[in-house]
């Protein structure tokens, strides 16, 4: 028998199907309370409503758990690569050998844009934010593909697996780019090398002399990118499937996707947390201060606190693992991760956290390791979204895929004026 659930109002009690998830949530199917009831539910942050159901990733904040189409990112941290892991995201198995080297083939043979694209640089200010690039620039990328962003969902779908290959690959070409020319340094082409490689290389290499990577820096990116690649209905993955419910092409869907991420509550925090923690640094502080002003509500302890995870984030642990081994095999002594590790050990022993089950997110230790390969706090976020566009890719998949999906369009409640008549200007 379907489990059910009842919701009893002034106009009556009405029953609402129980759906129950692969690994035991349940959510109250309230699709038909309108209709039955004339109410609607309301929750600002929807921190309580499902907006899907989907396959690709499952997080259980309480107990720190995240898997991405059953595996745990423990074991795909230690055993895969991000490419790898990208294609679990996004067609939901692991690959043989043979389809994960068509894939790897396919993103070396589309890492650079068309040559024309170069000139859209030029129209940027050098001071322009690398966020706002990279989002025209992947709506612009569409332009260079109209076969594949016709808002014809069947059209686009049939282009589904080439769209794919070109945003991974060619979105970080984008980014090395907009890295060169904020510093008024020539672009380097891609070389015929891993993806990570190919990064530092286009954004490291000079024209006389080629980047190499001495200290594993390669690795602990494809790390950092992999631990970014997907995370449920977080805000820049909802936007990216709200877009694409009203059945725009994924270059349309991953360009809003950008602009969502961007904000410091979100993927902006990793720039946050690189600030936050040189201020701390500049003050003289050792993160003691810091701490207090936080808990009197006078300063946000950025990098800490998560709508869902209210145990520790399992990408934090990873990470700061990870910004320990870089700065380890560079040899490199960085202050502020040690105020990083004297927060998060105050913190964890702080009622005020502990109340409040604020712990390290995924962005508290990514800065640090971005910092220490050289990249500039400015592109830091832009380092998130190179990482979550697989993520964003199997989501919209996901809406076009499902014939049944419709256009996302939540519902409010009114609390404005009631009923007023209009006034002309000259008896205002
Ligand atoms: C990401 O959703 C995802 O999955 C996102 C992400 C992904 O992979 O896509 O995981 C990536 O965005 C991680 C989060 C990065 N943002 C930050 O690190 C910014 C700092 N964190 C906060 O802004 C906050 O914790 C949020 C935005 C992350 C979550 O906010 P919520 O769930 O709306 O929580 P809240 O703001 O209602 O806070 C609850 C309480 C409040 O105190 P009280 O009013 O109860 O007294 O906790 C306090 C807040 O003031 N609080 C903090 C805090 N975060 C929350 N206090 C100090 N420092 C903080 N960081």
């Amino acid at each position: 028998m379907e489990d059910t659930g009842t919701i009893r109002l002034g106009n009556g009690n009405f029953e609402f199907p129980i759906i129950e998830g692969t690994l035991g949530e349940k959510a109250i199917d309230t699709r038909a309370l309108r209709a039955k009831s004339g109410c609607i539910t309301y929750d600002e942050g929807y921190g309580n409503t499902g907006s899907c159901l989907s396959k690709i990733t499952f997080i259980n904040g309480e107990k720190g758990i995240l898997k991405h189409r059953g595996y745990s990112i423990e074991d795909l941290a230690k055993n895969s690569t991000f490419l790898e892991t990208a294609m679990l995201i996004i067609y939901g198995d692991l690959p043989n050998q043979e389809n994960l080297e068509t894939f790897l083939q396919k993103i070396r043979s589309h890492a650079s844009i068309h040559t024309s694209m170069n000139g859209h640089f030029d129209s940027f200010p050098s001071a322009a934010h690398p966020m706002a690039i990279l989002s025209s620039m992947l709506n612009s990328l569409g332009a260079y593909h109209p076969e594949m962003s016709t808002n014809n969902r069947e059209e686009d779908l049939a282009h589904f697996d080439e769209t794919a290959v070109i945003l991974i690959s060619k979105v970080r070409a984008i980014a090395a780019m907009t890295y060169r020319m904020k510093m008024g340094m020539p672009f380097i082409p891609p070389a015929d090398t891993s993806y990570t490689s190919n990064f530092l290389h286009m954004m490291f290499s000079e024209p006389y002399n080629e980047y190499v990577d001495n200290h594993g820096v390669g690795k602990a990116l494809d790390l950092f990118l992999m631990l970014h690649a997907d995370h449920e209905q977080n805000c820049s993955t909802s936007t990216v499937r709200m877009v694409a419910s009203g059945g725009a092409n994924l270059f349309a869907s991953v360009s809003a996707g950008v602009s969502a991420l961007w904000g410091p509550s979100h993927g902006g925090a990793n720039m946050a947390v690189i600030k936050m923690l040189e201020e701390i640094h500049a003050s003289g502080d050792d993160g003691s201060k810091f701490i207090e002003a936080a808990k009197k509500g006078e300063a946000k302890l950025m990098g800490f606190g998560h709508r869902v995870y209210k145990n520790y984030d399992p990408r934090a642990k990873i990470l700061g693992k990870s910004s320990e081994s870089i700065l380890g095999s560079m040899g490199m002594n960085d202050p502020l991760l040690e105020i990083a590790r004297k927060l998060e050990q105050s913190a964890l022993k702080d009622d005020y956290f502990i109340n409040r089950k604020l712990y390290p997110n995924v962005d508290f230790y990514s800065g640090i390791i971005l910092k220490a390969i050289g990249i500039p706090v400015d592109m830091f976020t832009v380092m998130f979204a190179l990482g979550r566009m697989p993520g964003w890719i199997a989501n919209w998949k996901e809406i076009a895929e499902n014939p049944k999906s419709r256009i996302h369009r939540p519902r409010q409640i009114y609390i404005g004026e009631t009923e007023r008549s209009y006034v002309p200007v000259n008896k205002r």
